[in-house]
């Protein structure tokens, strides 16, 4: 019988559970679109976008999910021909790259090794042999939502920089947003992208690219400019209706500023060790729950696992049916997996608006799906992460 008519839980990598300051302030009526209050909140957020990455460059608004930002990335830095490097860990980076192709843009993957992050050696051996320069931009993915894995993205600057090469460092943080540290400036990557729905805690709808010099550089001559998303000067002007080339997305404006204030509320530096925590939790639970055959935690250094979303490789257990019992009968939806983990895994996201009764309802919901199923599991995952959580309480 199904026990799922309670509140539910939204435990996939994105969207993430929306705060209730957020969603009221999605609720306000329209204000004046060309004067006043809103023009005052919007170049607010605009200012902290830019210090939630640690940018001096710009930043883009875009009406987009991230695919829009992604779009926005390449036909403002690059012309048809070019070719870019796709550092690939999981699903993201290869998309990216991919969604440039039908452009006229020539991509080639690096992979990463099985089941791990990227090798900043291999890059640079990889750039170091391209001595003729050809290629014109490198992709990554700070956490691949796909795989969980996080890169080390100051480690693949120090490569890119070791081999000498002078290709764009373009980095998405789509997924890692406001959930780990990212220091685009410090890090020298020369663009970012990001988007609203994970760790930002806001409903699907904006994406945003921040340009430093040297990306600012490579849109004077990009060929594949559009004339909507072009980094014309008026995407930076005073006048908020050309700022985002038409109307204003009012109601994701009020959410992000919401939002912007319960990260400033907490503190950045809260916010991260709240990730930590809470991935710690599930990776307790799952390494608790491990077993010859069972669950098993995709990601093999422990080093490299996200704090934003866990891929667990489910092996003789059905994935599928394990999501439809926790989603249908308990009321919690757990992530899918997807990519070459479609069929074989399952994914808990644990980004943005999360706690310690959050996290410990999911994984007790998914150990009581786990016994109901008969599958096997070793100890308590409840117990570990309990425990775990216990260390950070005091
Ligand atoms: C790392 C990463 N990049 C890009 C995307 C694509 O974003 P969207 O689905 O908003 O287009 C996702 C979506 O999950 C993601 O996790």
């Amino acid at each position: 019988m199904s026990l799922q008519y309670g509140r539910p839980m939204v435990a996939t990598p994105g969207p993430s559970v929306i705060p209730e300051s957020v969603l009221a302030a999605m609720g306000r009526s329209m204000p004046n679109i060309y004067g006043g209050e809103l023009l005052e909140v919007s170049d607010s957020v605009f200012a902290d976008l830019k210090q939630l990455v640690g940018t001096e460059g710009n930043v883009y608004i875009t009406i987009d999910n991230g695919h829009g930002a992604w779009g926005m990335s390449v036909t403002n830095t690059l012309s048809p021909g070019d070719k870019v490097l796709v550092l690939e860990s999981g699903r993201f980076a290869i998309g990216w790259g991919e969604s440039a192709v039908p452009l006229g843009v020539e991509i080639e993957v690096l992979m990463a090794p099985e089941r791990g992050a990227i090798d900043p050696a291999a890059v640079e051996q990889r750039l170091r042999a391209d001595v003729d320069g050809e290629i014109k931009a490198i992709l990554a993915v700070q956490i691949d939502t796909a795989s969980s894995v996080m890169n080390d993205i100051a480690s693949i600057r120090a490569a890119i920089d070791a081999a000498g090469h002078d290709g764009l460092f373009m980095v998405d943080c789509i997924a890692s947003l406001a959930c780990v540290p990212y220091e685009m400036d410090a890090w020298g990557v020369d663009l970012t992208v990001g988007a609203a729905q994970k760790g930002l805690m806001v409903p699907p709808g904006v994406a945003f690219v921040w340009a430093g010099p040297k990306a600012l550089d490579a849109h004077a001559t990009a060929g594949l400019r559009t004339s909507h998303w072009d980094w014309k000067s008026r995407r930076l002007d005073e006048a908020h209706y050309v700022r985002f080339d038409g109307t204003p997305p009012v109601s994701h404006i009020y959410a992000m500023r919401a939002a912007l204030d319960l990260l400033s509320e907490e503190g950045l530096d809260r916010v991260y060790h709240r990730h930590t925590v809470l991935g710690g939790a599930v990776r307790a639970a799952v390494e608790a729950w491990s077993t010859p055959g069972g669950l098993e935690l995709n990601i093999v250094d422990p080093a490299a696992r996200s704090n934003a979303v866990t891929t667990i490789l489910s092996n003789s257990i059905d994935a599928d049916r394990l999501r439809e019992m926790c989603a249908e009968q308990a009321g919690l939806w757990l992530g899918v997996g997807i990519g070459e983990y479609a069929d074989t895994s399952f994914r808990i996201g644990h980004m943005g608006h999360l706690n310690p009764p959050m996290i410990l309802g999911t994984l007790g919901t998914v150990e009581a799906a786990l016994i109901a199923m008969d599958a096997p599991f070793g100890e308590s995952g409840v117990a570990a992460a309990a425990a775990h959580i216990a260390t950070a309480l005091s």
